[in-house]
């Protein structure tokens, strides 16, 4: 099957094509025929966050673009698709109808079946698989899924969202935690925003605690953040005060030099490292899970897959990561989720398609 993805819910534009055969499982195997996507970072950098008037024109002038080149690039006819799907939730609303009515018409003039997709469920899909070719240098890119057995847990942290979901198979979720306040990488971006760093925040934090690493075997004079909840008995988040707690440090200690922000880099790495690591490793004790998935923009972060790997292998547990490029925002994730829907006939009217910007993928208790 061919199915185009189409993905406007944030700040990255996207439109991917991928072929793919087999059922949900071992047996699944797609390709990336083309992956299109065109980020707005830099024009939202000013605001230190997503802007959603501005996001939403953006997308609407890209969108057509993207599907252009998708299409010439794989010498591809509309007709040639099987079922395009498009995310209606959760995101920016505004933003989420973009590619809603973009792709009513779409399906007004091919008649192509349309499958309404949760961008959450995207990014727990795409962390299931794995490349199956691996000298990737201008090859098509192969994934397949990688093998482990449920119960599974997945870490969902990105821009919008951190939380901590138990499935008892794909498709059963359970939220068992989810943050109070702040999203994770929200904290990263307002904390890179603090020392002066572009948007999005969160590689260039990693990058210089890196640097930090590299040359102080221990975080220099001493500076402590707080780690948020990390031994509250419940699955809940909170990073508003870790964020505070470098405001407060980094108006205290103005002007601040290169080395001091590598510091202050490293140690707010370390402390929301260390608190999602703990509370995920906790969880996966207590629930028994024999796979962790790990997926949303922040899950691209080098650090916290490394700690986290080292830390679930002490309880038998598997990490399942995609390639860090399809860690954040992109279409590819959306046609995959698509593609299996697809395969259940779950198709939508197009006029019935509604966004929802605070879609669930299960009841909230
Ligand atoms: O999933 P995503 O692309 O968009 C949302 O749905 O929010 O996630 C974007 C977030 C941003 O907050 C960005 O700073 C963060 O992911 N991010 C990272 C890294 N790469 C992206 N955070 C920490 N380390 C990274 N390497
Ligand atoms: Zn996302």
């Amino acid at each position: 099957m061919k199915i185009l993805g189409i993905e406007t819910s944030a700040d990255d534009t996207g439109v991917a094509l991928i072929e793919a055969t087999g059922e949900f499982g071992v047996d699944v195997k797609f390709q990336v025929l083309a992956n299109a996507i065109n980020s707005q970072s830099a024009m939202h950098a000013e605001y230190g966050g997503i802007f959603p008037a501005k996001a939403k024109s953006e997308h609407a002038k890209h969108l057509p673009l993207l599907l252009e080149k998708v299409l010439a690039d794989t010498k591809t006819q509309l007709s040639d698709i099987d079922a395009i799907a498009v995310t209606v939730g959760p995101g920016l609303e505004p933003c989420l109808w973009t590619a809603i009515t973009f792709v009513q018409e779409l399906a007004g003039k091919s008649n192509c079946p349309v499958v309404p997709v949760n961008h959450m469920e995207g990014h727990i899909l795409i962390s299931m698989m794995k490349y199956s070719n691996t000298s990737r240098k201008s090859e098509v890119l192969k994934f397949e899924m990688e093998e482990f057995e449920y119960p599974a847990l997945a870490l969902l942290i990105s821009g919008g969202h951190t939380e901590l979901i138990l499935m008892k198979e794909f498709g059963s979720c359970e939220y068992i935690g989810r943050t109070r306040d702040d999203a994770v990488g929200e904290a990263f971006d307002k904390v890179a925003r603090m020392l002066g760093l572009p948007y999005p925040g969160g590689p260039h934090i990693s990058r210089l605690a890196e640097e930090s690493r590299q040359t102080h075997e221990a975080t220099p004079r001493g500076f402590k953040l707080p780690r948020p909840m990390m031994n509250a008995d419940s699955y809940e988040f909170s990073f508003a005060g870790l964020k505070t707690a470098v405001l407060r440090y980094v108006e205290a200690n103005k002007p601040l030099s290169d080395d001091t922000k590598k510091i202050i880099a490293r140690e707010f790495e370390d402390a929301a490292t260390e608190v999602l690591v703990s509370k995920t490793v906790r969880a996966a004790d207590e629930y028994d899970a024999r796979a962790v998935i790990i997926g949303g923009g922040v899950s691209a972060n080098k650090h916290i897959r490394s700690e986290l790997n080292r830390e679930l292998s002490t309880v038998d547990c598997k990490l399942l990561a995609c390639p860090p490029e399809f860690s954040t925002d992109n279409a590819v994730m959306i046609a995959l989720s698509g593609y299996f829907h697809a395969l259940k006939k779950e198709f939508a009217d197009p006029a019935s398609l509604v966004a929802n910007g605070s879609m669930k993928l299960a009841p909230l208790e």
